[in-house]
């Protein structure tokens, strides 16, 4: 994918379409993408592409949407936040093509996605997102949507990133180069805009930790905000390749001292 900050940037939740159909040639290239999306643990999530006519699937905030995807993996370790990583590239690859999404946990009729995903004992479908055309003007149930959620708007840098512990903020400034990959996580997507996710910058790695807020775990969607954090470490990864970075994820706590309510979950190492 190139110019992936870009699309970071660029990128919004769409809830409403604009009634076409993809174009065949869309359709086949998201096919073929989203086929085989790695993740940093070995974990793949599987997509489907899935009509909505044909398994009566819908949300009552999206309009003229014909088309879904959804995904569903084994519940495992690390398995919300490898689909948040997984799900996220395919949104930013339908984005590249013009194509719009939005990441629905909550507002969609679960039970028919959960049908139409075929789920095995042992498997959970967290998220679905309609793929299709933005319409010219949202309608005015997305607009107040929007402004409900707050979803213009970010925490800013320092009450996000942190230099060596969790009590010290950041400024973009001293980041250099890793202002850019954390600024991609700052600009992501988040179930509600909580933005739960928090790092910890020391030396040439960017520890990465959910601040959890009530009420976002669910037998059926797994632990929402882990999911956040995977879109968080995708933002991360894409933007600091792009940028030459050479990142890898690990698993290295740092055990730095936490509030109740904060989580270690990943490390990414970089080269700089
Ligand atoms: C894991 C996850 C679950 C979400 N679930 C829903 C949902 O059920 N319904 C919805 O309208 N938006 C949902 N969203 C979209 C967020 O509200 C949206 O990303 C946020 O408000 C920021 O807006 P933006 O995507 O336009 O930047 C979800 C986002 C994420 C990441």
């Amino acid at each position: 994918m190139e110019h992936v900050y870009d699309l970071i940037r660029t990128r919004r939740s769409v809830r409403t379409y604009d009634g076409k159909p993809l174009s065949a040639e869309h359709r086949s290239a998201l096919a073929a993408y989203l086929a085989d999306i790695p993740t940093p643990w070995g974990i793949s999530p599987e997509f489907r592409l899935l009509d909505a006519s044909e398994f009566g699937l819908k949300s009552p905030v999206v309009t003229g949407e014909s088309l879904y995807f959804a995904a569903k993996l084994p519940r495992r370790e690390h398995a919300e936040e490898a689909c948040g990583f997984a799900f996220e590239m395919l949104v930013l690859y339908a984005w590249s093509l013009g194509i719009g999404t939005v990441w629905l946990g909550g507002t969609l009729n679960r039970e028919a996605f959960q049908k139409a995903m075929d789920l095995a004992p042992g498997e959970f479908m967290p998220c679905a997102s309609p793929l299709g055309y933005p319409a010219k003007k949202p309608a005015l149930r997305e607009t107040l949507m929007r402004k409900g959620v707050g979803a213009d708007t970010r925490l800013s840098f320092g009450e996000l990133f942190f230099s060596g512990d969790l009590q010290h903020p950041l400024s973009s400034q001293a980041a250099g180069p890793l202002a850019r990959p954390l600024e991609a996580v700052r600009l992501a997507p988040s179930a509600v805009n909580k933005q739960p996710w928090r790092a910890v910058i020391a030396e040439n790695a960017a520890h990465f930790y959910v601040k959890r807020n009530k009420g976002f775990t669910g037998d059926a969607t797994g632990d929402l905000q882990k999911i956040d954090l995977g879109i968080a470490l995708c933002h991360f990864f894409l933007t600091a390749k792009e940028d030459g970075l050479q990142p890898a994820l690990a698993l290295e706590d740092p055990g730095l001292e936490t509030a109740a309510d904060t989580e270690y979950l990943a490390t990414i190492r970089v080269i700089r």
